[in-house]
């Protein structure tokens, strides 16, 4: 044989501390019994080696659908980054991708790197691919012998990953041989079984209380060869509904009445209606939360690798567990997050300049628009021609000696009939006993008639103006904004109108084109002038949270449009599959059924809003003229 082989076989021999058949089958028929235990009612259970490691002979049968995905440890490690600029995404993620959009709940894996498949499977439920979107279950299993100081290094360094705080039913496994001293087991109880030289032992992360203690192992229970589990422990226990002080990371917006985070008298306050919710469900499930807040990024974006700004980009990067202030089911947002359900709703709108009054001079033409007037227009220049003929016909036919000078030509026809216009009989001699004259005589009667008609219409609507001021026709809606291509715009960002620039209505994508985003300084400048349109939310108890300029004083040049231009619910951002979503949806759906959100939005309202802004802009669409006086009896009587 040649000796060199001979070494690397010896290396192999020594280094390799894979096990035996016996540890292998003990490691399956344990996982049998837990997904058997604890799985059953799941709709499927996904199993994941690295090695043929035998669970297809020790393992089977099972009464649950099983996924059995083989992902050798090369494949994995050695994969290359597909596309860098979208989300991270790898050629065998496919693989585990089936299993996950399935609906499986519950994850076997034997894996030689733990915190290499949290990472993996934390950043697989959080892909736009990734479509269920639940609480997983999770149970590791060792796949080859680890040192006990290497071991508990990685689960130390596992346990107080981020991702744990989103993963709160994992179980890792691990075998301790009697035979060696050195492997017993730290967190365990010694439990020496005298039928078989190794026990396997399960234990968890605290996952509950305050952050050092929450990252601590957690023993479970041991595992016997023919024995099973020693204490029958609950090995899923539910860390949800009591969390014993554990730390929630919110984020939100200072954005009155929905949400308040600001400083007061040198303390932060946290309050608004949605916080309130909070405060409940801190109360009832026991935790302890901190508000973070970047009040310049709004509510920001996800870009498509996942990463992003504002309250849905941070809640996409985990840096927070929650994110609220009135955001909308957006389905951008959908992919990367999970909603909770729908607990209140409110409306997007626009302030805009109020109607000017039409100059003085344009009451003369007022009474008409403009296709009344192109038709008197066109009617006299028809009746000009008309008359003008008819005089000619009768001339012919009839052949009298009439020979008037004023319907001689056609010049002379159209100063007659303006005559009529202005209701003036033409003076012509036309003497009755003349057969042409009778004839041009009845024509001239009808053609009176007619103006008499036109005129009178003209004087009452002259009447009708000098009682009102008139002004430019207002706009009450998103169609008429479009059609008067008004400009409009906020300080803070897009969220406004991002709907609007994919719409397939033109109308919409106008409006969309002329909304401007600027610095507070410029649109402060222009609330004072009121030169355009002001983005504005009102929520559904009817109170307006407004921007820094809109306010009693910039109100009395603006007025409210009268329909909003979207309507929505509104939710709580959290992570795709968080844990907490189901009892957030509880809490939510409790304060919804007892109305508390239109009583907590009232009550924010008061704390924290300006009332006289609030009427300000509420009766904007009822102010009364200054220089007008109601119409009184003595006004029509004539004295
Ligand atoms: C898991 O199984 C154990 C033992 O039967 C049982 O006590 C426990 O309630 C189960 N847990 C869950 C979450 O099903
Ligand atoms: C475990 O004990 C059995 C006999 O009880 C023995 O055959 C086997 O070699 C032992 N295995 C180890 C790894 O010590
Ligand atoms: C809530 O958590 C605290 C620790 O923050 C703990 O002292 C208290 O007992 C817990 N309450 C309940 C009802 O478990
Ligand atoms: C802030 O301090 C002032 C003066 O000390 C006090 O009048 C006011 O009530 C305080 N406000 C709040 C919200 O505590
Ligand atoms: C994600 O994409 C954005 C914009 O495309 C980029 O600015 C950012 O650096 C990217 N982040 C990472 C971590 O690649």
């Amino acid at each position: 044989m040649n000796p060199s082989i001979t070494i690397v076989v010896a290396m192999l021999a020594t280094f390799c501390r894979c096990f035996n058949n016996d540890v292998l089958r003990a490691l399956w028929k344990m996982s049998n019994e837990v997904a058997t235990e604890n799985f059953s009612d799941l709709k499927c259970v996904c199993l994941i080696t690295e090695r043929a490691t035998g669970a297809e002979n020790y393992m089977f049968p099972i009464e649950i659908p099983v996924y059995y995905v083989h992902l050798p440890l090369q494949v994995t490690k050695n994969a290359v980054r597909l596309s860098p600029d979208q989300f991270e995404e790898y050629s065998w993620d496919i693989l585990l991708l089936e299993p996950i959009n399935a609906g499986c709940l519950a994850y076997i894996v034997q894996t030689s790197d733990i915190g290499f498949m949290v990472k993996a499977f934390a950043r697989l439920f959080h892909t736009p691919k990734a479509i269920n979107r639940n609480n997983r279950k999770y149970l590791y299993l060792p796949e080859k012998h680890i040192q006990e100081q290497e071991f508990n290094s990685n689960i130390k360094r596992l346990f107080e990953s981020r991702e744990m705080d989103f993963m709160p039913d994992l179980v890792v496994a691990r075998v301790i041989f009697n035979s060696s001293p050195s492997d017993v087991g730290i967190i365990s109880p010694l439990i020496s079984d005298v039928s078989s030289n190794f026990t396997i032992e399960l234990f968890t992360h605290r996952f509950i209380g305050p952050k050092p203690q929450s990252s601590e192992p957690v023993y479970l229970d041991t595992w016997i060869p023919e024995k099973g589990l020693v204490r029958k422990t609950n090995l899923y226990p539910d860390k949800i509904s009591n969390m014993m002080g554990k730390q929630l990371t919110l984020i939100s917006l200072n954005y009155p009445p929905p949400a308040v985070a600001r400083v007061v008298n040198g303390t932060q306050v946290y309050d608004g209606y949605e916080y309130r919710v909070v405060f409940e469900w801190a109360k009832r499930n026991n935790f302890t939360w901190k508000g973070i807040c970047y009040p310049d990024e709004w509510w920001g974006e996800i870009y498509e690798n996942g990463t992003g700004w504002g309250i849905t980009g941070h809640v996409s990067m985990d840096e927070a567990d929650v994110g609220f202030t009135v955001l909308y089911l957006w389905y951008r947002d959908f992919r990367f997050l999970d909603f909770s359900s729908n607990y209140h709703m409110s409306e997007l709108t626009t302030i805009l300049p109020k109607p000017k009054r039409l100059p003085e001079w344009s009451i003369i033409i007022a009474p008409f628009n403009y296709e009344m007037w192109l038709a008197v227009g066109g009617s006299v220049l028809l009746c000009s021609t008309l008359l003008y003929l008819a005089y000619k016909i009768s001339l012919k036919l009839l052949g009298d000696d009439i020979n008037l000078k004023m319907f001689s030509n056609w010049g002379w026809c159209f100063l007659c009939m303006t005559q009529i216009l202005v209701e003036q009989a033409p003076d012509g001699n036309l003497n009755s006993n003349k057969k042409g004259h009778s004839a041009m005589r009845h024509l001239i009667t009808w053609f009176i008639l007619l103006y008499y008609l036109v005129t009178t219409a003209y004087a009452g609507g002259l009447a009708c103006i000098l009682t009102l001021p008139r002004y430019e026709s207002p706009i009450d809606n998103i169609e008429q904004m479009a059609d008067q291509n008004s400009k409009w715009g906020t300080s803070s960002d897009d969220c406004w109108i991002y709907f609007l620039k994919d719409s397939h209505n033109p109308k919409m994508r106008k409006v969309a084109r002329n909304f401007i985003i600027g610095s507070d300084e410029f649109i402060g400048e222009m609330a004072e002038k009121a030169e355009m349109g002001f983005a504005v939310e009102k929520m559904m108890g009817g109170y307006f949270a407004l921007p820094f300029y809109i306010h009693e004083r910039t109100m009395k040049k603006l007025r409210l449009m009268k329909e909003p231009y979207t309507a929505q619910h509104t939710v709580f951002h959290v992570r795709k599959g968080s844990p907490y979503k189901k009892s957030l949806n509880v809490n939510l759906q409790r304060a919804r059924d007892a109305g508390l959100f239109h009583f907590w939005e009232g009550l924010a309202a008061r704390n924290y809003l300006n009332f006289r802004d609030q009427l300000s802009v509420i009766t904007s669409n009822a102010q009364e003229e200054p220089d007008t006086t109601p119409l009184h009896v003595q006004h029509i009587t004539v004295s």
